[in-house]
């Protein structure tokens, strides 16, 4: 081997820290692991748990269950592998290493707080996805055939129906809201985001009496605080302070017309 070849120590050595929240499931205390991880660049949060996984060992020499996460597209694209990565919810797919490392030279990895933990890193976010059924997160159609062109949409609403459909329930924005909570019933702001994409729908707004009807009831829209936080931290720039400021519109109109004519 020449000396070009030859890896110097201080290269064989680098490694970095990773602490993870360990769970067993729902409902069991919650512990932590460390492990010492050899550093590469470029890598992301996924393939550090993959480095782990195939050898759960701890720093101490303690040989462990792999840790558990979720993940699918791997191009924050399907919001599964959300989590929280030094402190701040994000997706482990897209997230790298490299920008996330500090001067302690260690990751700490921790489940959403707002979801149930499933093990470890795996959440539950089947609240979300009732949420987008509640509000009927969808378009009614009449029938499997053919409808014909749709109606037109100004370019205006297009680009504004586009932001909103960027969401991927990925559930950032639950975590960061402070009015979202284990054990109430707020529907959420990707919830309210999604009422709006589907009522500027041409077709779809034919469900918006029943959407609004859900932003009225407790849970509804009047239990966001407007703290701001949940657009912040949306991976997709969804605008969902403005979504939240439009569908509270939406909703004071439609209770005023329904205090008068029933419906
Ligand atoms: S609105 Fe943004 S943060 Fe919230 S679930 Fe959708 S993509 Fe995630
Ligand atoms: S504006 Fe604040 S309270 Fe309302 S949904 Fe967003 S984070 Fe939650
Ligand atoms: S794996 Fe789909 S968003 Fe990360």
């Amino acid at each position: 081997m020449t000396a070009a070849t030859t890896p110097t120590p201080s290269s064989k050595q680098k490694t970095f820290r990773v602490r993870i929240k360990r769970q067993e499931s729902q409902g069991t205390d919650p512990h932590w692991h460390t492990f010492d991880v050899p550093y590469r660049p470029n890598l992301n949060i996924i393939s550090v748990l993959q480095e782990i996984a195939a050898r759960p060992v701890t720093a101490a020499g303690e040989q462990v269950r792999p840790p558990v996460w979720e993940a699918n597209c791997l191009e924050e694209v399907c919001g599964a592998c959300t989590m929280i990565i030094n402190g701040h919810v994000r997706q482990s797919c897209s997230t790298l290493l490299d920008d996330v490392l500090g001067d302690d030279n260690t990751l700490t990895l921790e489940p959403m707080t707002k979801f149930p933990v499933v093990r470890d890193l795996a959440v539950d976010r089947q609240r979300m996805f009732n949420a987008l059924k509640k509000i009927k997160a969808w378009v009614p159609i009449d029938g499997t055939h053919s409808l014909g062109a749709g109606p037109m949409e100004s370019p205006e609403q297009q680009e504004m129906r586009y932001a909103l459909s960027r969401c991927m329930t990925c559930g950032c924005c639950l975590e960061a809201c402070p009015q979202y909570t284990k054990d109430n019933d707020f529907i959420g702001p990707a919830a309210i985001g999604q009422t709006l994409l589907f009522n500027l729908h041409e077709t779809g707004k034919k469900a918006a009496g029943d959407r609004l009807n859900v932003m009225m009831e407790p849970g509804g829209i009047t239990d966001c605080g407007n703290a701001q936080n949940c657009v912040k931290v949306c991976p997709k720039e969804v605008p969902l302070t403005e979504a939240i400021a439009h569908v509270g519109r939406q909703t004071t109109v439609h209770a005023v017309k329904k205090f008068f004519t029933g419906k």
